[in-house]
Order: C-alpha cells, then sequence, then structure tokens
C-alpha cells in the first residue's frame, strides 16, 4: 500500500450527549508485537483481541512473507504459526509496511541479525520519516541499511550473518528504536544491553518475558537499563491483547468537552508507560473516574468512566510525563481548546517526526478554529477559550494521520460551527470501527 486512495472528507457536527459504552479495538502496539514475536517461536500462538487496523494487518502480511503462517480465525481471533528466531525465510517482494512506523522499524530490528536481504517501504507519510534512529544500532549487529537520502524509506536491509551482541543507549525516547535493538539481539549470541533515560512503553520486554526469553531491567539513576540474553527458543503463546488507551483517549475527550456525555470505556490498560493521559485530563479538572480497577495478564486495568466536564483548566503537563502520553497530544489540545486558560505541553519534540508533524497539523488546525496556539521546536502551548465558545468552522488537513483526523473529529463535537478534515481514510490504520463507534454514542460526523 503507498497512499489511502481517494481522500475520504468528514465533517464533526455538534451533537447532544455522548452516552453509553465505547468498545475500542485492541492495542497496536501490543497487536504488532503478537504477530512479530509469533513468528520468532517454534510452534503456534494463539491472538484473540487482536486490532485489525491496516497497520496491523500490514505487518501480518510481513510475517507471512517472512515464512511464518498467519491465519485469522475469526473476528479479532488469529493464529501464527512461528519460524523461531533466526529463521526468517527472505522475502521475494519489497515489504510494504504502509503507514506503520512501529510495523517497519520493529520489523527491521526483526530480520537484521539473520543473512537475508530484505527492503521497505510505506506510504507517503511513512517514506518521509526517519530510520537512521533504527539502523544506527543495527549496524553494530553487523547489519547494513541502504535507503534515501535522510535515512528515508525505501530502504533495503542487510542483515548480519555473523552478528555481535550490542550494547545501545537509546538516545531519542522511543519504544520502537528500543524495541528494535531487542528484537535484533535475539538472534545474536551472548546478552544485548539497551539503556533508556526515559521509560517508554514496555511492552516488548513484558512480552519477551512471557515468550520465555532471559530478559532483565534494572532501573538506574541513568536510566532503565535492559538485558537480554540472545539465541532463546520462545514458546509460542496465548496471548488477549488489551483494548487500546491511545484509541479510548477519543470517546473519552469527547464525551469530557460534549454536554451531558456520560461513557463508560471498559476494560483499559493502565501501564504507567501508557496512562499519561488520562492522569493530565484529571489534574485539568476532568470527571475522569477508573471503576472495577484490577490487575489482567500482570498490567493494571479499569472501566474508564468520563463525564462532561464543564469546568476544564489548563495546566502545564510534565515533561517527563511525555513518553507515557506521547500519542494523546493532539487529542489533549483539543480538550486544553475548551479549557479556562494555557495548557503547556514540554519536551515533545518527537512529535514532531510521527505520522505527520504533530505540533504543526494541530497547530494550524487549531488556528483555522479560531484558537490561538504558540509553538517552538519542542513545546506547544494551546490558549483555552473555554465550553462554548471554541468557534471552529474550518477544514483541517490530517496529512495521512489518523490521530490527526481521529482529534478534528472530536474538535468539531463541541464548537459553535461544525469541523471538516480533508481526508478521515487514515482513521482506519488504527480506529476501523470510530465512525460507527462515535455514531453510537451520539456523535454526527458526515462522509462528504
Ligand atoms: C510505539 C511507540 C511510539 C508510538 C507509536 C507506537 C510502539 O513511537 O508513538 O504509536 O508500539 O513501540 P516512538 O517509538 O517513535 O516513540
Amino acid at each position: 500500500m503507498s497512499g489511502h486512495g481517494t481522500p475520504i472528507p468528514m465533517t464533526s457536527h455538534a451533537c447532544g450527549p455522548l452516552t453509553g459504552q465505547a468498545d475500542v479495538p485492541g492495542d497496536k502496539s501490543i497487536s504488532h508485537r503478537s504477530l512479530i514475536l509469533g513468528a520468532l517461536s517454534v510452534g503456534e500462538t494463539k491472538i484473540t483481541g487482536l486490532l485489525e487496523g491496516e497497520d496491523v494487518l500490514d505487518t501480518a502480511k510481513a510475517m507471512r512473507a517472512f515464512g511464518a503462517e498467519v491465519e485469522r480465525d475469526d473476528e479479532g481471533t488469529w493464529r501464527v504459526h512461528g519460524v523461531g528466531v533466526g529463521g526468517f525465510a527472505e522475502p521475494d517482494q519489497v515489504i510494504d509496511c504502509g503507514n506503520s512506523g512501529t510495523g517497519v522499524r520493529l520489523i527491521m530490528g526483526a530480520m537484521a541479525t539473520s543473512p537475508i536481504t530484505a527492503t521497505f517501504t510505506g506510504d507517503a507519510s511513512l517514506n518521509k520519516r526517519p530510520m537512521a534512529r533504527v539502523t544506527d544500532p543495527l549496524a553494530l549487529f553487523g547489519a547494513q541499511a541502504v535507503g534515501r537520502s535522510g535515512g528515508r524509506l525505501p530502504m533495503t536491509i542487510v542483515g548480519a550473518s555473523d552478528p555481535i551482541p550490542v550494547n545501545y543507549d537509546v538516545p531519542v525516547p522511543s519504544a520502537q528504536v528500543k524495541s528494535a535493538v531487542l528484537l535484533a539481539g535475539l538472534n545474536a549470541p551472548g546478552e544485548t544491553v539497551v539503556t533508556e533515560r526515559e521509560a517508554t512503553r514496555d511492552h516488548t520486554e513484558r512480552m519477551l518475558v512471557g515468550f520465555g526469553a532471559e530478559i532483565s531491567t534494572e532501573v538506574t539513576n541513568a536510566g532503565r537499563i535492559i538485558t537480554l540474553k540472545g539465541q532463546p527458543e520462545l514458546k509460542p503463546q496465548t496471548i488477549v491483547v488489551p483494548r487500546d488507551p491511545s484509541s479510548a483517549a477519543f470517546p473519552v475527550c469527547a464525551a469530557l468537552i460534549t454536554e451531558g456525555s456520560d461513557v463508560l470505556v471498559p476494560n483499559i490498560g493502565l501501564n504507567p508507560t501508557r496512562a499519561g493521559l488520562f492522569t493530565t485530563l484529571r489534574e485539568m479538572g476532568a470527571d475522569l473516574t477508573y471503576e472495577n480497577q484490577r490487575e489482567e495478564g500482570g498490567e493494571p486495568v479499569a472501566d474508564l468512566r468520563a463525564r462532561f466536564s464543564p469546568n476544564l483548566k489548563g495546566i502545564e503537563v510534565p515533561p517527563d510525563r511525555a513518553a507515557s502520553m506521547i500519542d494523546e497530544y493532539p487529542v489533549l489540545s483539543v480538550v486544553a481548546a475548551f479549557a479556562e486558560g494555557k495548557t503547556e505541553m514540554r519536551g515533545v519534540k518527537e512529535l514532531r517526526v510521527k505520522e505527520s508533524d504533530r505540533i504543526d497539523a494541530m497547530a494550524v488546525g487549531l488556528r483555522a478554529c479560531d484558537v490561538e496556539v504558540e509553538e517552538g521546536e519542542d513545546w506547544w502551548i494551546v490558549h483555552g477559550r473555554g465550553h462554548g465558545n471554541v468557534p471552529g468552522g474550518a477544514t483541517c488537513a490530517s496529512h495521512l494521520d489518523h490521530r490527526i483526523a481521529m482529534s478534528f473529529m472530536v474538535l468539531g463535537m463541541a464548537t459553535q460551527r461544525p469541523v471538516t478534515v480533508d481526508d478521515g481514510g487514515p482513521i482506519a490504520t488504527s480506529f476501523p470501527i470510530f465512525e460507527t463507534l462515535m455514531a453510537d454514542l451520539g456523535a454526527d460526523i458526515r462522509r462528504g
């Protein structure tokens, strides 16, 4: 896939209360990892609750191209018959990862220490994103990469035939880079050590434990030091993918800004490396409660209840919280528009290299809707107008970015005039049921 086809404009009109239950899809990060680790195990991994968004489907196709058997039994229910660590076959076609940075970076890591060559490409958004952050550490294992200028896709990786283990300090807060190094380390002899200064999502580490790898994490003043023993035989698993907190963010935020709303979003993982948005919203005065708090599969889980919150206040979001809510800043900026006072978001340079430059994409669209936004390289400030006072009325560009498209749709639910996105097609990459789920709650989103 090299684009999303014909653009699908969508317009969100002000709506009545949002009410009911929002069953959001499976976690995107965990879905990618389930397929990849399943492919690297010997035997059959069973997955339920897999996100069937385009990003994950592209990873499923890629795993087949590397020799794994990947079968869909039913909605969200998949089986992966893996080839084992070091067992990847050389694909005979280019691997198209569509829109997915997670897919391409993790797969590059997983194949980089096998004696095979693979060429990767993606859509117009993915082909602009930096890959050197992954190919630099993969070179230390002995893999070679040749891509376009600026380390961009399309790119060919020649895997190391005699890989050596690596000791790597991740220079940017990125779970994708950390995970690529760990997946490469699986097929290197000896110990691969990864240090990250800021804690990023730890699904790869948790899942590797489940698959039987020897992996440990030490929390020190220098950050988290993760040590992986190479060349394990990974054991197939039965995986129940939890629902995605990053998708839950949309109905939660929509309910907070839409008068009279009361929405329950059940079964959401509150892993501290993912739950920063919910903490932030509560600090802003959101009526957001955690019901039925429990542990599932070693992860804290709760049902989230979000109610209309007319008295939201702008806050300064602590920069050290950024990694735990990195995908949620676009929709937070929408909530901030309805708060009193300013919301300051700092230490968020990474937002500029996501599916789009998310600071720029949101700032331009919010300004077009008459919301004041200031920005610098690694910060931005949204000046809230308070409930009922956000004009809206603009057409905003989604830049092939699902989260930008969904954020503007949430904005339009409570603005004075409707908000349009030029292309809502990318929403299918992570949240294919977004339109029906929001309509069932009472939203008024129309195509065209
Ligand atoms: C992800 C890591 C994050 C996040 C992305 C998913 C992952 O990217 O933005 O949506 O599953 O590892 P970075 O590693 O670039 O921070």
